[in-house]
């Protein structure tokens, strides 16, 4: 009697055994061993192969099967093996676990044929190359989506497939249905699939759904009261691998599914082919993305949740591309029974369209133009001395702290110096005032503020800028983003007043946000104004008398105030014959004013489309 090896451990792959015979015959070698783990033919599942292998030769097992109590390996043979010789068995690893996926499958189909079509009659399986589950009754062909749908669900569930041993009275007892013909000579198992009721298999089956990979229904055969249930499993090289097999780390697999990701648009791009034939050939199973969403399993099991996001997200950016494709494919060729309606209203094309804050830029450009401002640009990476020291804000001043910067390392700079740079040693890309005294750190720009003086420094008088650009502040809630935008108006010209200052900004408010609104200025303090305000804009709700979302009537845009006399002579202007204002004010902050209902500006930057295609 053979001990079957495979009935506890499907994964076994190697087992040394004791030769029981080793008989010649017509056809070849037959092989009795004490215990086996070769899976002999039987209950639709194919035979196991391998090599057994001996001192003096090596056996290799063509097929396996039972006779009696007897596991009876057919072999060739080169030398000889003898009887009560130790040998080494080792099954084919690849073909075991598609046959064990193959089986697994067929239990799986069978828990969705029975959620479909309950009132069917299990009959047998067959678990080969043409696999299929036969039934008594009769079912038709639009069950096949609903089968594999079933199918596909209970394995993205990736629910255990548990076997035990039990008693013919238990199997009775427990089992979702009891074959005629028990097998005699094997021990009784049954198999569950997750929660769902048992059912007797002595085959070997893949320890979770998981592991089968996809399903196809490939069709449904009705003869007489009988109908068959086909279905394949992916032939995948993916899944021919064990759970020992070589892991990849979390960066490699999300590489190879960039690389993939460019791939399907690549082939989106190129190819003519209708959009399904599309989606099925850049995200359906047999894709690469199809291909390497099966091996997840081989990242370590820590990754596989951010893998599982990167894998989403990829497949999201591919879905979205064929759908911009949808809306400019036309088909190529027409067969004969193609119908093509000319009347029929065309397919409007998806349309994109600029981002909340590229729409506002352009917005506010155009309103300040009306009036005289011109839009300028300056560095978004400036001297320290600009950002600060030329707006009255020297070294250690604590009005600086409330501008959170990001300092950027360079050759010279103090931080530089400190790690061991050399001051005085200038690099082709550093700016030419490297060791002059007034100019030690480079930020990002904490404010558009910087392009006062630059501006000034330009010499030409009267100045009407408007200077828009990004900003980098060390903060993160729901009102700041550490890079932001903000737009400054500065207005240098002879007796110019706070009146001015006021009539710019209710003109502003009225283009932008109606005729209704008006500003209000309340006193405030800025190094680089005096006098200085905070600027108001009248809520577009309650029009200043007070509501839930402004409190007060006002919502507070930003800062402004009457250009400081020691900024112009940074700037090299004369305080005693020129004199201006200048306000600065976030982008982010007034376009979301206009548009209500936005609780947290992070939304900006996002990039969920789903938030950005309502404006
Ligand atoms: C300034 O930056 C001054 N330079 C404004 C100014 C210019 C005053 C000219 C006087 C004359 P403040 O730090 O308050 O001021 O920023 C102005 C606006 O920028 C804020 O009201 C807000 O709308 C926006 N802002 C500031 N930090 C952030 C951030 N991290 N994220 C988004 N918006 C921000």
């Amino acid at each position: 009697m053979t001990e079957l090896i495979y009935m506890t451990d499907s994964y076994q792959q190697e087992l040394t055994a004791r030769v029981v015979s080793c008989i010649k015959k017509a056809n070849g070698w037959e092989i009795i061993l004490d215990k086996t783990i070769f899976y002999p033919q039987g209950g639709g599942q194919p035979s196991d192969k391998g090599t057994i292998k001996g001192k003096h030769g090596t056996a290799t097992v063509k097929h396996v099967r039972m006779l009696g109590d007897d596991v009876i390996h057919e072999c060739s043979l080169e030398g000889t093996i003898e009887s009560e010789e130790v040998v080494e068995c080792t099954i084919d690893w690849i073909l075991r676990f598609y046959n064990m996926r193959v089986h697994s499958a067929g239990h799986v189909v069978h828990e969705a044929v029975r959620l479909v079509a309950p009132y069917l009659e299990p009959i047998k399986g067959e678990h080969g190359k043409s696999a299929y589950i036969e039934y008594k009754g009769s079912l038709t062909n639009d069950k096949i989506p609903l089968i594999e749908g079933q199918a596909n669900d209970l394995i993205r569930q990736n629910l255990s497939l548990k076997t035990e041993f039990v008693t013919i009275d238990e199997l009775k007892n427990r089992a979702s249905y009891v074959p005629e013909h028990l097998p005699k000579h094997k021990p009784l198992r049954i198999l569950a699939i997750g929660e769902y009721p048992p059912i007797p298999d002595g085959g070997t089956q893949v320890k979770t759904a998981g592991e089968i990979g996809e399903v196809t229904i490939s069709s449904i055969k009705n003869t007489d009261d009988h109908v068959r249930v086909y279905y394949e499993v992916a032939s995948d090289a993916s899944f021919q691998k064990n759970e020992e097999d070589e892991g990849i780390s979390a960066p490699q697999f999300i590489g190879l599914l960039l690389d993939a990701q460019r791939g399907a648009k690549e082939i989106i791009q190129s190819s003519d082919e209708s959009v399904d034939m599309l989606r099925l050939h850049v995200l359906g199973p047999k894709s690469e993305l199809g291909r390497l969403t099966k091996q997840i399993r081989q990242v370590p099991e820590d990754d596989r949740g951010n893998v599982g996001v990167v894998v989403n997200e990829v497949k999201q950016s591919i879905e979205s591309a064929l759908q911009k494709r949808s809306s400019v494919l036309r088909p190529t060729s027409y067969v004969h029974n193609d119908w093509l309606d000319v009347t029929a209203p065309g397919i409007r094309p998806l349309e994109g369209h600029l981002h909340i804050v590229s729409q506002a830029i352009s917005e506010i450009t155009r309103i300040f133009e009306r009036i005289g401002f011109t839009r300028v640009r300056h560095p978004e990476v400036d001297w320290d001395w600009y950002a600060f020291e030329s707006l009255n804000m020297p070294p250690h001043h604590p009005a600086r702290d409330e501008w959170e910067t990001f300092f950027i390392e360079y050759p010279g700079s103090p931080r530089h110096s400190r790690a061991g740079g050399n001051p005085s040693k200038k690099e082709n890309w550093i700016p030419d005032r490297v060791g002059d005294d007034k100019y030690k750190q480079i930020v990002l720009t904490p404010h558009t503020s910087n392009g006062q003086v630059r501006e000034m420094e330009k010499g030409k008088l009267p100045i009407r800028m408007i200077n828009i650009a990004k900003c980098y502040r060390r903060q993160e809630d729901v009102s700041h983003t550490a890079m932001f935008h903000q737009f400054e108006g500065l207005f240098i010209d002879k007796n110019v007043s706070i009146g001015n200052l006021k009539g710019v900004m209710d003109f502003f408010f009225k283009q932008y946000y109606g005729p209704d609104r008006v500003s209000r200025i309340r006193p405030f303090h800025f190094q680089f104004t005096e006098p200085s305000f905070e600027v108001d804009v009248s809520c577009g709700v309650c029009h200043g008398k007070g509501c839930k979302l402004c409190k007060e009537g006002w919502l507070e845009l930003g800062g402004a105030g009457m250009v400081h006399p020691n900024v112009l002579k940074a700037g090299g202007i004369d305080p005693n014959v020129y004199n201006g204002f200048a306000f600065g004010w976030g982008i982010e902050r007034v376009a979301m004013m206009k548009v209500k209902g936005v609780d947290d500006n992070r939304q900006v930057y996002n990039n969920d489309v789903r938030f950005l295609e309502q404006f």
